[in-house]
């Protein structure tokens, strides 16, 4: 189930050529199962009718602070208790400069100045309004009592400029929001998360890898990060956008995330390796392509990559180590049989062989097996999802543990 679900989110619209990507963002927070209700500031009802946010949220859009049948709760109070979370998006330099000074002559300033929610700011404007020492001044005060701002990107601006101002991606800001909405308690801790494939090459133009995408591994880091924790993420080759507020290391091989892994391991207090990571590679890489009219090679030597997971099972002391097992036949005694050999606090058994591919899906199904012989069986949900499931899972182990991880070995 989405962070979003069910959650209540006031949207305040203000005036700029950037409204109509407040629609996309409405959508999208729709999709993920949030309540929207929307304000509008009365310049924004320049840019946009406020039917369209009506139709795609399903409640009425509030525009006026003096509204009659609205006062007879005190609108403005009702909607600054209202969401588990207010959003601005866009901004404009003038609501930014209204909520920074405690003016409040509109309904969206008055609700700004109520509330006692969370609150994010996604600006968007020309590039001088942005550089202006005022508005920074504004954002600077804003972010010095709590608010929190995606801000703003650079590129093409409506008044024809090039530069800084460019309302943030949607994705982004839905991406903040979730972070905002989710629990906080992997909150100082350190995690190291690998994905991905690994490819080993036979010659500098041909490789043995596998089908993973990485979606798993990038969703946890992702989910990690929107609970709190400082993310570490070793990707081998994907074609995945880096998740926000994450340091991704870039590898191609076993012998590359190897080092990767044993350098961050040691700072690390929860590792989740959900990498497909290969367990042979050519003995000898030739250094030029093996030509055709060579012939065809009739064998391909091989020999064992390092066992990674293994290598950490030996030293991770109080660590929480989860595995992933990707099996075609016996998933549940192979898993096992990982899991105890490996030492590993939680294995994600992983059904691979059947005819829906997991590899590249959004969606997955899993069981998750325990030390001792305890066992839950996820159903099918979408990978973001099953990471804050998996998550949950970990943070119970911890609280079972104490919580405190060792000295690095
Ligand atoms: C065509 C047009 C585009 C505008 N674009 C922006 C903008 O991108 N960012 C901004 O801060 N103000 C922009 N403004 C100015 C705001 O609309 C103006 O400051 C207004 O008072 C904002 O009111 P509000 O904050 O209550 O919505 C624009 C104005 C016009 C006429």
């Amino acid at each position: 189930m989405s962070m979003l679900q069910g959650k209540k989110i006031v949207l305040g619209v203000t005036g700029c050529i950037a409204v109509y990507k407040a629609a996309e963002l409405v959508r999208q927070l729709v999709k993920l199962g949030a309540d929207v209700h929307i304000v509008m500031t009365e310049s924004a009802l320049q840019f946009m009718a406020p039917l369209t946010f009506q139709t795609l949220t399903g409640n009425p859009v509030i525009t006026e602070l003096f509204k009659l049948y609205e006062e007879r709760t005190i609108g403005h109070i009702t909607m600054a208790q209202r969401g588990d979370l207010l959003v601005v998006a866009p901004a404009t330099a003038n609501i930014i400069g209204k909520a920074a000074n405690g003016i409040a002559d509109d309904m969206l300033s008055t609700v700004l100045l109520a509330t006692r929610r969370p609150v994010l700011f996604a600006p968007a404007m020309n590039e001088g309004m942005w550089d202006n020492p005022v508005t920074q001044r504004n954002v600077s005060s804003l972010k010095a009592i709590g608010r929190h701002f995606v801000d703003p990107g650079c590129g093409d601006l409506a008044c024809g400029d090039h530069g800084m101002g460019r309302l943030a991606d949607i994705s982004d800001i839905v991406d903040e929001i979730e972070g905002m909405l989710s629990p906080t308690d992997f909150m100082g801790t350190t995690a190291l998360v690998t994905a991905g494939p690994t490819q080993e090459f036979i010659d500098p133009v041909r490789f043995i890898s596998n089908p993973s995408s990485g979606k798993m591994g990038y969703a946890i880091a992702r989910a990690l990060r929107h609970r709190g924790a400082e993310v570490v993420l070793v990707s081998g080759p994907t074609t995945l956008t880096a998740p926000r507020g994450v340091q991704v290391v870039q590898v191609l091989s076993a012998q590359e995330m190897a080092a990767a892994v044993d350098k961050h391991f040691p700072a690390a207090d929860v590792i989740i390796k959900s990498a497909a990571v290969a367990d042979y590679r050519p003995r000898v890489v030739a250094m030029h392509k093996v030509k055709k009219r060579d012939g065809t090679p009739t064998s391909l030597d091989l020999e064992s990559t390092t066992d990674i997971l293994a290598d950490l099972g030996k030293k991770k002391g109080s660590r929480i180590l989860v595995g992933f097992a990707a099996e075609t036949q016996d998933m549940l005694a192979n898993a096992r049989v990982k899991l105890e050999q490996k030492n590993l606090d939680l294995i994600v058994a992983n059904d691979v062989g059947g005819s829906e591919s997991v590899f590249g899906s959004d969606m997955n199904k899993v069981t998750l097996l325990l030390p001792g012989g305890d066992c839950v069986d996820v159903p099918a949900m979408n990978k973001q999802d099953l990471a804050h499931r998996i998550l949950d899972c970990v943070a119970g182990i911890r609280k079972k543990q104490g919580d405190i991880p060792d000295e690095p070995a």
